[in-house]
């Protein structure tokens, strides 16, 4: 992202979240109501859940890609995903994310803002962090570069030209290279990394923005069996504080870090439980893992 669509989107986040000069809302009281809730650090998660989704169907060409689903992520919970090919696992994201308009539905993060009714950036600003699969670090920056650049998509930064850390954000990536294990790479460019490497800078660079909700598609495609392994160490250190949700194939790393599983099926839930309870689930087994 650009600085220019970074402060643009800033710009769009300010306007909805402060009242403008004459008082005056784009639509009136209701607008109001829910631009003073969806300030950034204001997730109401007092009824138990960080993510809600009710009734969603999205249609492409008349294929019902999401049919009827309805999903209960609750705060500092690790969700695992999974699901055949085409089963609408990154559409699902694409909806929260602000990617996608549902058709039909309701999407909340926490139990008062309606997502949507924001568009994309405004939704990452309010703290839900997206992973696509395939890295998108800046290869000819630095580690500590790439982890820097990720902190002026900041709201509250007005311009990225004159950024410069203050102490609480050096401390931030501090914390943030040790958590991804990069600590010793500060220096290295990016393009340097291994394939493992890349995506936990990537995922260093949503943690810079402390999100409260990370959705992560298939984080370990591609990825050696001890980067695996560590990615797992990482996401079960990441809960409690973040919410996940992870889209995932490999079922060795879904093990590691499961506890509770949701399979989705033609865009709706087929099962959801433990990973062995979904695993000896008969329809799970005919429609995803195989007999
Ligand atoms: N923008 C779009 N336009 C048309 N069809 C789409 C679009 N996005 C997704 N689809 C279709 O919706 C269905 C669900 O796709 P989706 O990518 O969400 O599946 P998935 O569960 O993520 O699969 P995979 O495990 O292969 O990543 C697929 O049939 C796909 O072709
Ligand atoms: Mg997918």
């Amino acid at each position: 992202m650009t600085p220019d669509l970074m402060e643009q989107g800033a710009r769009r986040l300010r306007a909805l979240t402060e009242p403008n000069a004459s008082g005056k809302t784009e639509s009136g009281g209701r607008e109001a109501g829910f631009a003073r809730i969806a300030q950034a650090g204001e997730v109401d998660i007092a009824h138990g859940r960080i993510l809600y989704l009710e009734g969603v169907s999205v249609s492409f060409d008349g294929f019902k890609a999401i049919n009827n689903l309805s999903l209960d992520i609750a705060p500092g919970e690790l969700r695992c995903i999974i699901g055949p090919n085409g089963a609408g696992k990154t559409t699902m994201m694409d909806i929260i994310t602000g990617k996608t308009r549902p058709n039909s539905g309701t999407v909340f993060f926490g139990s008062t803002i309606d997502l949507l009714r924001y568009n994309e950036f405004e939704i990452a600003q309010m703290g839900i962090g997206r992973k696509f699969q395939k890295p998108t670090v800046f290869e000819q920056l630095s580690v500590f570069e790439n982890l820097e650049l990720a902190l002026k998509t900041n709201k509250a930064v007005k311009s990225a030209l004159f950024f410069k850390l203050d102490s609480a954000q050096s401390d931030r990536l501090a914390q943030v290279l040790c958590t991804i294990h990069l600590a010793s790479d500060a220096r290295r460019m990016a393009g340097n990394l291994s394939h493992g490497q890349k995506q936990w800078l990537e995922i260093g660079m949503l943690l810079m923005q402390d999100p409260k909700l990370l959705l992560l598609d298939e984080p370990v495609a591609g990825m050696t069996d001890e980067e695996t392994v560590r990615t797992a160490e990482l996401f079960i250190s990441l809960k409690k504080h973040h919410s996940l949700i992870v889209v995932e194939h490999d079922m060795s790393f879904i093990e590691r870090i499961s506890e509770k599983v949701t399979v989705l099926h033609e865009g709706s839930v087929l099962a959801e439980g433990t990973l062995a309870q979904v695993q000896n689930n008969e329809k799970v087994i005919e429609v995803y893992l195989g007999r």
